[in-house]
């Protein structure tokens, strides 16, 4: 009987439970596998109780609920793990206790759902012999070889419900008001969400940003029969010969804590166009929820896929949608290749033509 166990790392994202689910439901009824839930990430192979059978009772009724019901670590690198030792903070390399667990476990395969740290984590236990199979998680969508991961979907329509929600003020009070949203390096919530929420300045990582554009285009809608403007912009976003801005800085395991640039840009447009503006930080109401259809049916796809390729033996591997179809890709190809938006693809395009402000 195969012993296959699935961890979830990284932050959360709709439809972690609905891939648990289904590599459960998968592994169980089509190959009598036994699966193994390993607890918060990687550090679950550290804590003693931190394995435990996972059954078809366990992922009953999980489909539509948010979050991750094994728990998720965003510090749990077992390369650089921060713990406390005799009460200091202590940054140690907990890799070949997992590796031997592993081992003791007899694990035929582990499933990595996670993003690109998560899969870095996964590419290099499997260079050290670990059999992994990955899945793309993350509501970014800045996962290389695969067109969508799930979570995005969701996060879209979060972010577009609260752009309609924001339009309703920005137009009884004839204000701007700005809508900070997540995407690190990536602009695909802001870019996407933007044009379904009928943004009128969408400012993304990939393109840097003159604040003179963004306040002519404020003004110009100032003079117009609308008299509002809607800024979309993603905590990464920088303006030109900028930086991107922090709420926290970058530690020994953690990277930087991204947050302010929604505040930057609120508070200049109002300073130099006099228009009164106002900031809202949607934040982790991205990664909440229960995750939309198109999420649900790609996760649950996913996870199906998963086991298909464990049972096939393809280690190393992460499960991909290419052109609507569920394939495969090397976990080094994805995790080498991150997506970012491009700048003359037909949405930029499209935002250009509809007179959107890029900021550039
Ligand atoms: O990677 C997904 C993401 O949502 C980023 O867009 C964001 O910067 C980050 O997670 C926030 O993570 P945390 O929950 O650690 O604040």
């Amino acid at each position: 009987m195969p012993r296959i166990a699935v961890l979830t790392g990284g932050g959360d994202a709709p439809g972690l439970n609905a891939v648990i689910r289904a590599v459960v439901k998968t592994a169980v009824l089509q190959y009598q596998c036994e699966v193994l839930g390993v607890q918060d990430g990687f550090d679950g192979f550290v804590d003693e109780e931190g394995v435990f059978p996972l059954t078809l009772e366990d992922v009953r009724g999980i489909l539509p609920r948010g979050g991750t019901i094994l728990g998720t670590a965003n510090r749990g690198n077992p390369f650089a793990r921060k713990v406390i030792i005799n009460g200091q903070w202590v940054v140690e390399d907990v890799s070949d206790r997992i590796r031997s667990r592993i081992k003791e476990l007899n694990l035929d395969c582990l499933i990595v759902i996670g993003g690109d740290g998560t899969l870095r984590i996964a590419q290099e236990l499997f260079e050290l012999g670990v059999p992994v199979v990955g899945v793309p998680k993350t509501i970014d969508n800045d996962i290389g070889g695969t067109e969508f991961s799930f979570g995005f979907d969701t996060a879209v329509n979060t972010a577009m419900d609260a752009l309609d929600k924001l339009h309703t003020t920005a137009e009884s009070h004839h204000r701007v008001m700005v809508l900070e949203l997540m995407g690190r390096d990536a602009g695909f919530i802001t870019l996407n969400a933007g044009l379904a929420g009928g943004a009128d300045v969408i400012l993304i990582p990939e393109i840097p940003f003159s604040f003179d554009k963004i306040c002519k285009k404020v003004m110009e809608r100032q003079g117009s029969r609308s008299k509002f403007s809607i800024i979309a912009v993603a905590e990464g976003a920088k303006s030109i010969g900028g930086e991107q801005l922090y709420a926290l800085p970058a530690d020994e395991v953690s990277v930087a804590r991204l947050g302010g640039v929604g505040d930057l840009v609120s508070r200049v447009v109002c300073e130099q166009t006099g228009v009164e503006s106002r900031l809202t930080v949607l934040g982790h109401l991205q990664r909440g929820g229960t995750p939309s259809a198109f999420d649900r049916w790609l996760a649950t796809r996913y996870g199906a896929a998963s086991i298909r390729l464990v049972m096939a033996g393809g280690f190393g591997r992460m499960v991909s949608l290419q052109n609507g179809a569920i394939k495969d890709v090397t976990i080094a190809e994805a995790i080498s290749k991150p997506k970012r938006v491009w700048l003359d693809g037909d949405a930029i395009v499209t935002a250009r033509e509809l007179g959107i402000c890029l900021g550039d």
